[in-house]
């Protein structure tokens, strides 16, 4: 599977690895044995890599900042531990899900669990405003996805309801990691508010960019099942676009009445796919990769400011 080139930051990559797999060595087998299988299954070690590239704008990496690496990749693999058990995904990362294997008690134990070793981790950094930044960030994700969940009409989303949802679930944790990277790192105040609006715009980037993949992508290559955002019930920004120049196909009516046939899903998927629907959502979110770069502008020139630049036009190019 093609990723990111982050050759700048290898070696503090393989510390963060390193940790992540002492996080996993329990004295419990079967604890250890799950902890394993979700922190050594790989992924892209995009949320780490932001925390590190961050603070390599402000000297040489520190072992709080390793710690702060890894604790969002463990917050983020709590959030899809319990985002996989809410989407009854059977697959992630190219293995079957948890859920597929444990009963759910299980499942939001083990989350829970993984949720108080990234407040643990994080809490080596000594700092009060890194504890609240993790703390808000959690709260955060929840809130987004119980707004989600209770919206009424799933299929009545408007595009400020699917911009917060997209902040919510998955650009807050980005803003998290290039905004903790600044703290450890110890960033001026100005920069520390740059790097945050990076990542804010890198994860509005990359999540326009799940949602169009799971239209249009490869499940061999994604690691994960595509196609299921709609079954879900989670109209996300390529239906959005569909149904916005398309009021009047009658998947619309189907969908809110409730009777739809799972056939009715594949053609309305066709359709999407077909349509100008995709284009649009790729053009916003280019729109907010271009927007994390203008925010790099005025920060150091160097290493760190390069990678990062080039990971904004990653995040929209990607296929995995
Ligand atoms: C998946 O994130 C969840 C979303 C926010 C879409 P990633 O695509 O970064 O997942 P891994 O860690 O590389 O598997
Ligand atoms: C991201 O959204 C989930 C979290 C932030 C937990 P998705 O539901 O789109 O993620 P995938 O597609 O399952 O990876
Ligand atoms: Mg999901
Ligand atoms: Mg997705």
């Amino acid at each position: 599977v093609a990723t990111f080139d982050f050759s700048l930051i290898q070696d503090d990559l393989q510390r963060v690895e390193h940790k992540l797999h002492e996080l996993a060595a329990v004295d419990f087998p079967p604890l250890a044995g799950i902890l394993g299988q979700l922190l050594k299954s790989g992924g892209k070690r995009l949320r780490p890599a932001l925390v590190l590239l961050s603070a390599d704008f402000y000297g040489a990496t520190r072992d709080e900042t390793i710690s702060i690496a890894a604790a969002v990749e463990t917050l983020h693999t709590a959030t899809l531990v319990h985002d996989d058990l809410i989407d009854n995904s059977l697959l992630r990362r190219g293995n079957p899900t948890l859920n597929t294997n444990w009963p759910s008690g299980v499942v939001v134990l083990v989350g829970d669990y993984l949720f108080g070793k990234s407040a643990e981790l994080a809490s080596r950094a000594r700092s009060i405003d890194m504890g609240e930044l993790f703390a808000r960030t959690v709260a955060t994700i929840c809130d987004g996805e119980v707004r989600s969940m209770l919206n009424g009409s799933p299929w009545a989303i408007t595009r400020e309801q699917y911009d917060y949802r997209i902040y919510a679930k998955t650009a807050s944790l980005f803003a998290t990691c290039t905004e903790a990277g600044a703290i450890v790192a110890g960033a001026p105040e100005g920069e520390r508010a740059l790097l945050r609006e990076y990542g804010r715009s890198l994860g509005m980037a990359f999540q326009i960019t799940d949602d169009i993949l799971d239209f249009v992508g490869n499940e061999k290559t994604l690691g994960k099942p595509v196609g299921s955002d709609l079954r879900q019930g989670t109209v996300t920004l390529p239906a959005l676009c569909y149904f916005e120049s398309h009021p009047d196909d009658p998947a619309l009516r189907e969908l809110s009445s409730g009777a739809v046939r799972e056939d009715a899903f594949d053609d309305l998927i066709d359709r999407i796919r077909a349509s100008g629907a995709i284009a649009a959502a790729y053009k916003d979110a280019h729109r907010f990769s271009l927007q994390a770069k203008e925010a790099l502008s005025t920060l150091p020139q160097g290493r760190a400011r390069r990678v990062l630049l080039d990971l904004a036009d990653f995040v929209v190019d990607r296929r995995t």
